[in-house]
């Protein structure tokens, strides 16, 4: 493994790690004591905060059981609990009128707003007329949605009838849809005809009819009216929501699920092969989901809290849906994107609904800092107490910005450092408690147990000051429990590389205050935009295409997403070096994986550095890619030293 950091956002030097910002607001959480307690007395610690954070149908027995070496770790076994009654049922009466959902639609100005009462009535009768089209409790459902609250209401439906929802983001193509559909097995697909984003429009039916027609396994697909669009109708295999729901009854009873049941796969992107479908269970997800959202957003009653990604990623399914809902707060679902229609959106949201934390990733920071402060003063965002960040490290000057033309220097920062295998936040600073430096995400929530590795031999790097990869000493309620279909898979990527821990892929710091600071991934996984992209992925779509004999994709640092996509190809004997080659390219991963895969960078380059045994050079292509060809260096165990030459000019040309 190597340890060196492939992101290079994280770079701080001293003087920024020395930046230390005092806790806003306060807490009446003692932090430090009930750390230790939530380690010290693992068992008592969860367990508490299980029986009081949610509603059992039946106790559970053990707390927790299983091992990192193993691989066979369960939590609140024999507990019956289902996660849409935790979410829905158990706030009514209480919360009945109060709202559970605000969706700000696409076009500014066109929010609607969904009460408890209202919700329960709406996932009962989508949980029913997904009953009536045969889906049983075991079967896994894809989910292919706009950010309409039908996203939400679909999922929570999944769960309340106990079949595991298998969310794809819109933004994946058919070709990256049907792998998804395929590897499940999925007989039922959701949809809507179309989605909406920033003025654009997303043909989803189209997609998932394109999808489908690889899919024998798909029986039925569910779809939604949500731009009323003429799309294509399989009068055999479709069928419209807005004629079985009038039909169905505003009440389904809740499946009684086991706290190990899964409650979800999540696709997410790993250094080799096709994307794995993450397995999420039930009373650990929801219980850790519930409670991050609790103290890291400090919720308070009455709150409008806003995380503006989408149900697509694990940000969606923890921070949108489960974690708030859980908590019986209000949770605003935004359907459109920053800078639609001017790049006031955000801020113009924040005051609308009077938002009260706001959650959102650098990547979109960056994008808004450009145009200067000036915008967020034309909006009364005194609202706002806490602010989060999440995906990808946040550097210094974005998080300064947010700090103080955001929240004016009276809100919290949270920096949420997670993962899709973690299910919710591990590290965080808290509201009221954590000093906070910009750039770290501080310390480990409850319960987690962070530590450093020496990359070489994998021994743990004791005391503050220190650098190496990231990773878990003991399981936290939500780790994901197996990569769906591929157990074998999950302990290879997590398990075996460093004995008796989880390994994340990241790679970190402990400064000499005990703080975090993630420095990126350590694997071939790159962070676009917030969106994790395997390279490998982006490699087998290149090669897919004719006239492409190998490629390589590594990340160079973008100012505004972070990092973006340089593809090294090298081409056919038959095929020609051409401008509209390249655009074809590019196409082809758009057509693989989606749209936010798009290459930035695409270099035909007449051969790649290998060593003499055949192996791609990968560090000598980052370089380059980085424009710091100075510092490749060794390179004399390279079969073709020239071609560095060829590509270092290549590069030059493009960028
Ligand atoms: C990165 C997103 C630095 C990290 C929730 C991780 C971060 C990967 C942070 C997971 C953060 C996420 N600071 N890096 N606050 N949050 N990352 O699965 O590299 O899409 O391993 O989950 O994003 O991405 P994923």
């Amino acid at each position: 493994m190597e340890a060196e950091t492939h992101g290079k956002t994280g770079v701080v030097n001293d003087e920024v790690i020395n930046e230390v910002h005092p806790p806003v607001g306060v807490s009446s959480l003692d932090y430090k004591a009930l750390y230790e307690r939530s380690l010290a007395d693992s068992d008592g610690f969860w367990s508490e905060q299980a029986r009081s954070l949610l509603t059992w149908f039946s106790d559970f027995q053990n707390v927790q059981q299983g091992s990192f070496e193993t691989g066979d770790i369960a939590w609140f076994t024999a507990g019956k609990l289902n996660a849409c009654y935790n979410a829905v049922d158990r706030h009514i009466p209480a919360r009945a009128n109060q709202v559970a959902i605000i969706h700000e639609a696409d076009e500014p100005g066109q929010s609607t707003k969904i009460t408890y009462a209202e919700l329960l009535a709406k996932v009962c009768r989508v949980a029913n007329a997904m009953k009536e089209m045969g889906v049983r409790k075991g079967d896994f459902v894809t989910l292919y949605m706009p950010m309409v609250p039908e996203a939400a209401i679909a999922m929570l439906a999944c769960a309340r009838i106990g079949a595991p929802h298998s969310v794809v983001f819109a933004g994946f193509s058919a070709d990256a849809l049907r792998d998804r559909i395929l590897n499940a097995s999925c007989k039922f697909v959701m949809t809507a005809d179309e989605g909406k984003r920033g003025g654009k429009t997303i043909p989803l039916k189209r997609i998932v009819d394109a999808a489908c027609s690889g899919c024998p396994c798909v029986k039925t697909v569910f779809v939604f009216k949500n731009t009323c669009a003429d799309v294509p109708f399989a009068a055999t295999r479709d069928v419209w929501m807005s004629e079985l729901l009038p039909n169905m009854r505003p009440y389904c009873p809740c499946e009684a699920m086991d706290s190990e049941d899964t409650l979800f796969i999540l696709y997410t992107s790993g250094s080799t092969g096709q994307p794995k479908g993450l397995a999420h269970t039930t009373a650990g997800y929801l219980l850790h989901t519930a409670l991050t959202t609790k103290h890291v957003f400090d919720l308070k009653e009455g709150d409008v809290y806003a995380c503006v990604a989408d149900v697509g990623w694990i940000t969606g399914h923890s921070y949108i849906v489960y974690g708030p809902l859980i908590n019986g707060t209000t949770s605003l679902m935004f359907e459109s994107t920053p800078l639609y229609p001017d790049h006031g959106r955000y801020w113009d949201l924040v005051q609308t609904h009077k938002v009260n934390q706001f959650y959102t990733a650098p990547t979109a920071i960056r994008a808004l800092m450009r145009f200067g402060p000036e915008i967020t003063e034309k909006y009364d965002l005194s609202s706002l107490r806490v602010l989060g960040t999440v995906g990808e490290p946040i550097n210094p000057e974005a998080w300064r910005w947010y700090n103080e033309h955001v929240g004016k220097g009276k809100c919290s920062i949270v920096d949420t450092w997670w993962q899709t295998e973690t299910g919710g936040h591990l590290m965080t600073p808290l509201p009221g408690i954590t000093p906070m430096k910009p750039g770290s995400c501080c310390f480990p929530f409850f319960g987690v147990e962070p530590v450093v590795l020496d990359p070489k031999d994998g021994h743990e790097l004791t005391g503050n000051d220190v650098e190496g990869v990231l990773a878990m000493k003991r399981a936290w309620p939500s780790i994901a429990r197996t990569v769906y279909g591929d157990h074998e898979r999950y302990l290879s990527v997590y398990m075996n590389p460093y004995k008796g821990y989880y390994f994340t892929g990241d790679g970190c710091r402990r400064d000499k205050d005990g703080y975090y600071w993630i420095t990126g991934r350590v694997d071939d996984v790159l962070n676009v935009s917030g969106h994790r992209i395997g390279t490998a992925e982006v490699e087998s779509a290149l090669v897919a295409h004719a006239s492409v004999s190998e490629a390589a994709v590594v990340g160079f640092p973008e100012p505004v997403k972070g990092q973006g996509l340089c593809c090294y190809v090298t081409l056919t004997a038959k095929a020609v070096e051409s401008g509209d080659l390249v655009a074809e390219l590019r196409m082809q991963v758009r057509q693989h994986i989606g749209a936010f895969a798009t290459p930035d960078v695409i270099v035909i380059s007449p051969g790649l550095p290998k060593t003499r045994s055949g192996k791609i050079m990968r560090r000598i292509l980052r370089k380059v890619a980085e424009g710091e060809s100075d510092s490749l260096g060794d390179v004399s165990t390279l079969a073709d030293p020239s071609v560095v030459e060829v590509l270092i000019a290549k590069v030059a040309d493009v960028m």
